[in-house]
């Protein structure tokens, strides 16, 4: 077996004066999977960034089996066998290709290359069969979800030869199953001698599949050594530097009996089949499902963002049925959109910016606030939500991940809106930033707003929900009361379980 030996000793970076990291020192072995924790912002995405040859002004020194080997440039990693499946999969696929050019980028890239296309779709062919994936390799990679994506950009990695991998939060857009079909190709590459660094936030993915473990906090190494030497609660204290109370809100006042929006009968052209539901004032109600159950088609369907057609429906006492964004927003419902990245931020502005334009981005009913206003604004909700940057005037491209998902959710404080729909969101986020999250949504339902909160993270829609719909299959194949909801019955009727 291969039993390569990489280390990062005393690793620095500065950007512009702000320390991102402090001698931070990392040991990756062949036939390991190492977790890589640390909270939002804490460094993992730039450590790694270091040694995939992003940063060529970094201090310290990296090696492999004791040799200093100089990575300043991409090439330089990948030719050490090097690859990377990044946090933010869009970035690294080039749209309007297709699949299988979009796996063979590298390959295709090369100086002299010959296109000899039945080649190259059958070698992307074999890339995605090593993950036990089959995907019509000519299809546009705009036509691909977000796991099939991430599976691409695994692909890619295994195209070539590959000695250390590293996965930035893979497991962020995956849904139960995919997730475990993806411990169990880490599985094979772990046995293969590939040494891979395993980026999560979740705490038990981390436990279950991963032997070593590192936690960064605030650019330093913490703490580095056997995944077994500590339990989870430890993990978490190491990586927040103190103790976590319960991350979820203590239990509300009973309901009111107040309908703030009910529909009947939903339907869409795809997916969506007879849904009816309703949700009272100060209620969190819960959309539990497995990704492809149809939570995302839902939320948008009912924010009029996708096309539907209702038998009835009512919002706020009037008769209503789901029309258009712009309509949405004048009734008073808001949407945090799953693919928040995508869909719900400017990358290229700053924080302050992207607080202050309307909460959906194409509306302009609040206008753009003044500069100074915004400014105020933006500094309360970086504290509310607890969002690790500099300042208002950061541009949201230098936030880490999760921060950037912070920043997407807080757009929507402003709105005055009495009905939210929040889809995935805690996809990516810190528990410490999760347990925010709660407290916020928790602090609306007690304000007397409706809260519609889908998510495929069973455990927080117990911990958190007045009450949860299953999907399964476009439909609500069960409704369960918060206080009587466990995990696995949530997990029984969303594989398709009905009631005995
Ligand atoms: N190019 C850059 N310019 C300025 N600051 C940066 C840049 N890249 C990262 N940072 C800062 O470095 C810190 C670490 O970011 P990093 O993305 O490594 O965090 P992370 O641990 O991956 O967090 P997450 O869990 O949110 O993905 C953050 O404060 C971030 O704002
Ligand atoms: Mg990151």
């Amino acid at each position: 077996m291969n039993s390569s030996r990489l280390e990062m000793r005393g690793i620095s970076l500065a950007f512009s004066g702000f320390q991102a990291l402090s001698r931070v020192d990392f040991t990756l072995t062949g036939g390991s999977v190492h977790a890589l924790t640390g909270a939002n912002g804490a460094g993992k995405s730039t450590l790694m960034a270091v040694l995939c040859g992003t940063y060529d002004h970094y201090e310290g020194e990296i090696c492999i089996n004791n040799q200093p080997v100089g990575i300043r440039q991409p090439l330089d990693a990948k030719q050490l066998g090097i690859h990377l499946v990044q946090q933010e999969v869009d970035v690294a696929l080039i749209p309007g290709l297709s699949i299988a050019e979009n796996i063979m980028l590298d390959h295709l890239a090369q100086p002299g290359h010959r296109y000899r296309w039945h080649a190259i779709r059958e070698q992307a062919k074999q890339a995605l069969a090593q993950l036990d994936v089959s995907l019509n390799v000519r299809r546009s990679i705009d036509t691909c979800s977000l796991a099939e994506k991430q599976q691409i950009l695994l692909a890619r990695a295994l195209s070539h030869h590959c000695r250390f991998l590293i996965l930035d939060e893979p497991t962020a857009p995956l849904d139960a199953h995919e997730s475990e079909r993806l411990f169990a190709v880490v599985k094979r590459l772990q046995q293969q001698g590939i040494g891979v660094v395993f980026i999560s936030h979740r705490i038990h993915e981390l436990k279950a599949i991963c032997d070593t473990l590192t936690v960064l906090r605030d650019g330093k190494l913490i703490e580095s050594g056997p995944m077994a030497a500590l339990s989870g609660e430890e993990i978490v204290e190491k990586m927040l530097g103190h103790e976590l109370s319960d991350i979820y809100p203590p239990a509300r006042p009973p309901l009111s009996d107040e309908i703030v929006l009910r529909v009947e009968g939903l339907h869409d052209d795809a997916l969506l089949k007879a849904i009816s539901l309703h949700l009272r004032k100060g209620e969190i109600l819960g959309i539990a499902g497995l990704a492809g159950a149809g939570k995302t088609e839902l939320c948008k369907a009912l924010f009029g963002a996708s096309k539907s057609r209702v038998e009835g429906g009512e919002l706020h006492h009037q008769p209503w049925k789901p029309r258009d964004p712009a309509d949405s927003v004048m009734r008073g419902l808001a949407l945090v959109p799953e693919e928040r990245r995508k869909e719900g931020i400017f990358i290229d502005e700053p924080v302050s910016m992207n607080l202050s334009v309307s909460a959906d981005n194409s509306f302009s009913r609040w206008g753009v606030f003044g500069h100074r206003q915004a400014w105020r604004w933006a500094e309360e909700v970086i504290a509310r939500v607890g969002v690790r940057a500099r300042g208002p005037g950061q541009v949201l491209r230098r936030l880490s991940g999760g921060n950037q998902q912070k920043v997407a959710i807080g757009k929507w404080l402003r709105n005055e809106a009495s009905v939210l729909i929040f889809d995935e969101p805690t996809k990516g986020v810190d528990v410490k930033a999760k347990t925010d999250l709660f407290q916020l949504i928790d602090a609306l339902a007690r304000e007397g707003k409706g809260v519609i909160y889908a998510s495929g993270e069973f455990a927080e829609l117990v911990g958190l929900c007045d009450r949860i719909c299953v999907l399964w299959d476009g439909r609500i194949v069960a409704e369960i009361a918060g206080a009587e909801a466990r995990e696995e019955t949530l997990l029984y009727y969303s594989t398709g379980g009905t009631a005995p």
